[in-house]
């Protein structure tokens, strides 16, 4: 789809990707003083990141995430997005044919990103009746008991992708507590951690919640986060994520073979240009969420005007909406959609379950212009 070149081309609503703020990244992108490319980038650069932008990265997070133990660059290794960040996790953590627990639906690359290459699979929790973000011990222990392969982990998204909301710190509390007790190892992917909206205001914006904002962890060594510049800066194309742990162990793992994951030396420099600059940084981070908020907020106006029941969001960039009403299995209703020009991603690319109340479900993106999201909600509602 193209408003110009291609207006009857299929809206795409079903990648996470935000498309509100291209205006400012590009000019600072594009301005020459943090994007020149010198002499020394033409040589290869430290292959975790080099020690300014792990400095800066850690220097951003200790911002927004406010971990009780502040991170430092030794605590972050930086690579090619989360995606090959969680297979270096699987990799680094587990062995081949292990298994972790991920409370479902879940982010469907974590199927992939694990499975694939490090050969390590996903063994889905459901949740409690009537509340998607909560899961309890007894499910937990469920799925242990019951799993095929030796379990190792659990793996989270937080704030959750699909739901686009954050977990309670008593859940998250709950998964650290029983991966602890189990002597399983926790990945939590904070790569939506900062783009919190719920209680935005004109001067601040909510502090960022992640696994390590609460409590001090119970397991801090088998406890690992994933960040990266995808979502909150907006920046998929380029391809940065980094590893997060307080493991010395981990960590010199890592960085033995970061090597298969490093980014470009002129990628390193642009970042360093970009998070050095704080206020321009706060500044984007600000409007951005306010941007989400306000397009959130008419989302969900027109869906409350058409009886369309979704999980409450708080977070990220989409919204998990219940199409029951159409009447017509999920596929069939998938492919009316893409035919009728609008693609949101089913419940079944978050692996559901296979039951009607879990099923009918659709994830729709609603970071792009209002223009966008109003054409793409009328294909949805004819
Ligand atoms: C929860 C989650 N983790 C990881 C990724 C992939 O991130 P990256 O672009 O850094 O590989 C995505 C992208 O949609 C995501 O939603």
């Amino acid at each position: 789809y193209h408003s110009e070149t291609n207006p009857n081309g299929i809206i795409n609503l079903g990648t996470a990707e935000n498309k509100l703020n291209n205006v400012e990244m590009l000019s600072k992108l594009n301005d020459p003083k943090v994007s020149t490319v010198t002499a020394e980038q033409l040589l290869y650069g430290p292959n975790p990141g080099s020690d300014r932008l792990r400095i800066e990265i850690a220097k951003l997070l200790n911002r927004y995430l406010k971990p009780k133990v502040s991170f430092t660059m030794e605590n972050i290794c930086v690579g090619n997005g989360c995606g090959p960040l969680t297979n270096l996790c699987g990799e680094v953590l587990f062995d081949h044919g292990d298994a972790v627990l991920v409370p479902g639906p879940y982010y469907g690359g974590f199927e992939a990103d694990l499975k694939y290459g490090s050969r390590v699979y996903t063994i889905p929790v459901p949740h409690c009746e009537g509340d998607c973000l909560k899961v309890d011990e007894a499910a937990l222990e469920k799925a242990l008991k019951n799993a095929n392969r030796p379990i190792k982990g659990i793996i989270i998204a937080n704030p959750n992708n699909p739901f686009g909301r954050c977990y309670s710190a008593e859940q998250l509390l709950l998964f650290c507590n029983f991966a602890k007790s189990h002597g399983l190892i926790v990945i939590c992917d904070e790569i939506y951690g900062l783009s919190t909206w719920r209680d935005i205001t004109e001067e601040n914006i909510e502090e960022g919640k992640c696994i390590e904002d609460y409590h001090y962890l119970p397991d801090p060594e088998n406890t690992h986060g994933l960040w990266g510049f995808s979502k909150d800066f907006c920046l998929n194309g380029l391809r940065i994520g980094c590893t997060i742990s307080y493991s010395k162990t981990v960590m010199a793992a890592m960085q033995k073979i970061c090597f298969l994951t490093c980014i470009p030396t002129n990628i390193d420099n642009i970042l360093v240009n970009i998070l050095s600059d704080v206020e321009w940084t706060d500044q984007f981070i600000l409007n951005n969420n306010r941007k989400l908020l306000k397009n959130y907020t008419h989302l969900t106006n027109s869906l409350n005007a058409h009886n369309i029941p979704y999980v409450k969001g708080d977070s990220g960039f989409f919204i998990y909406i219940d199409l029951h009403q159409a009447g017509i299995d999920e596929l069939d209703l998938w492919m009316k959609l893409l035919e009728g020009g609008v693609y949101i991603s089913p419940s079944q690319a978050f692996f559901s379950e296979d039951k009607a109340s879990e099923r009918n479900w659709f994830r729709m993106c609603f970071a792009v212009e209002q223009d966008e999201l109003n054409l793409s909600l009328d294909r949805l509602y004819k």
